[in-house]
């Protein structure tokens, strides 16, 4: 009897074990298919394939997007007339739903970045949800759909975005459109997740200028909420900084932490005063910055030409072998020779950078190295439809370089700063004994923080 039960135990057990492996083997299956390379397919609808497509196409998909296409017909926003392109995985049910609304003219495509339309050729575009949401390029995308919607004509967009921040950067990715409605839509397919439909018109010139870039940076909600939500700024002079600010690594709110980041034209990140490799962007930035899978182009600014030769082998980072400045212009920073000095500072050569016509009695102690104009250059590299994220950790430098950054609008591009404050700071050496390498106090680089944070800028204190 026990021999029989263990048998059957057995049985059971191994019954089990090959039905998992069939599921995994089925869930294999279906993502290989639905990873499928993306191909574009352009269905003539005078023409139809009937019998080629009608095998796998899924009736209640079908039924649902035909509910869709009913309501904008309903709304004025689809007529029978309409030339329609569609953008997602299942076109074939887009189609077949089009056809059964009564529109004839609809194109297909599975999310390619170039279309094979002319300009102005649709009246009505619709990206279902593993359209936009699922590109790899939404800004390669949307300006694919802008080019090739009417003047006028309108673009339907059904999105999983969850949080505003990633609603608002969809927004923003079409900014010669105007916003007609925005709302959640319930949806009976098990495919399907929670759905926002947002229904977008396209208008003559860009209209939503959201922030104005020549004076001070307009803060939508949706970002001061995530500027009170991130880890507060230490109010009090910590008394052993070399601790306390390597301590608040651990406290710093990301803002992918925070919020979907996806619907971002490009991802960049930017270390100012980078050293070398090791330093922040392959030790801190590469392994601990939450990235969300994106694929971030590295900009390292570094003058110092001892670190330049290690980035030459870097292919993916572009070096930029010049000191942040507020101008173009030679400077001179005095170098750290004395070999007296405790390592507090160690490993961090340069000081205070001066104009070259204000030190060249120094010329004997000091490295002449070429500045740029930073903030032009991140105003003229970058816009607001990029997520850009800044390191900056520049002896000093960083009062002038941010308040040129504030007074240009530059400041107004950065998503996420990691911002060293230089001040004279208690020494470890010598109790009682404050550095005396910076003039600044800790109380102005709690001003700097404080009025960037009020700006809309995301900035943490870094160590
Ligand atoms: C669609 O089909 C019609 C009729 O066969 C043909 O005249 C037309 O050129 C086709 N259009 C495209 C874009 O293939
Ligand atoms: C099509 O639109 C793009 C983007 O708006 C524009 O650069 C291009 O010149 C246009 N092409 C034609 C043939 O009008
Ligand atoms: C300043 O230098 C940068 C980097 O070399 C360059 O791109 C920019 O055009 C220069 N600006 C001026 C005004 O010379």
């Amino acid at each position: 009897m026990a021999t029989n039960a263990a048998a059957r135990r057995q049985r059971i057990l191994i019954r089990a074990l090959y039905t998992g492996v069939l599921i995994v083997l089925a869930r294999t299956v279906y993502l290989i298919i639905t990873t499928a390379p993306s191909t574009t397919t352009t269905t003539n609808m005078t023409t139809p394939h009937e019998s080629s497509w009608k095998a796998d196409t899924d009736e209640q998909l079908v039924k649902y997007y035909s509910s869709v296409f009913q309501d904008l017909i309903s709304d004025g926003i689809l007529t029978v007339d309409s030339r329609t392109l569609t953008i997602g995985a299942e076109s074939p049910q887009y189609i077949a739903a089009l056809r059964e609304a009564g529109i004839a003219y609809s194109k297909a495509i599975k999310k390619n970045v170039r279309f094979p339309f002319m300009n102005n050729s649709f009246d009505l575009q619709f990206s279902a949800h593993s359209g936009l949401d699922s590109s790899a390029y939404p800004g390669e995308l949307s300006s694919e759909l802008t080019r090739t919607l009417k003047p006028e004509g309108y673009l339907i967009i059904h999105t999983e975005s969850k949080d505003s921040y990633s609603l608002n950067s969809l927004l923003d990715l079409f900014d010669s459109f105007k916003l007609i409605r925005s709302r959640e839509v319930p949806v009976q397919h098990w495919s399907i997740p929670r759905i926002r439909e947002v229904i977008l018109k396209k208008q003559n010139g860009i209209l939503r200028r959201r922030r104005n870039l020549a004076g001070s940076c307009s803060v939508p909600a949706y970002k001061k909420e995530l500027i009170q939500n991130s880890e507060p700024l230490i109010a009090e002079e910590p008394m052993k900084p070399w601790i306390s600010l390597k301590r608040n690594l651990k406290n710093i709110k990301y803002l992918p932490s925070m919020a979907d980041i996806s619907f971002k034209t490009r991802y960049i990140y930017i270390d100012v005063g980078a050293r070398n490799y090791g330093s922040s962007i392959g030790s801190w930035f590469k392994k601990l910055y939450p990235k969300q899978n994106k694929p971030f182009k590295i900009f390292a600014v570094e003058s110092d030409k001892r670190f330049h030769q290690e980035y030459k082998s870097k292919k993916k980072i572009t070096l930029l072998p010049y000191a942040a400045w507020v101008r173009n212009e030679s400077l001179f920073f005095e170098i750290n020779r004395q070999p007296n000095i405790k390592n507090e500072d160690k490993g961090r050569g340069m000081g205070r950078a001066q104009s070259a016509q204000t030190s060249t009695s120094f010329l004997g102690d000091l490295n002449k190295i070429q500045g740029f104009d930073f903030a032009n250059w991140v105003k003229n590299s970058f816009t607001e439809k990029d997520f850009v994220v800044v390191k900056m950790d520049i002896e000093g430098t960083e009062f002038d370089i941010i308040r040129k950054m504030v007074e240009t609008g530059a400041i107004c591009l950065i998503d996420e700063m990691f911002l060293e404050c230089h001040y004279n700071r208690w020494r470890r050496c010598c109790k009682g004994e404050r550095s005396s390498k910076y003039q600044n106090e800790y109380n102005e680089c709690m001003e700097l923080f404080s009025s960037l944070r009020e700006k809309g800028v995301l900035v943490h204190q870094w160590w």
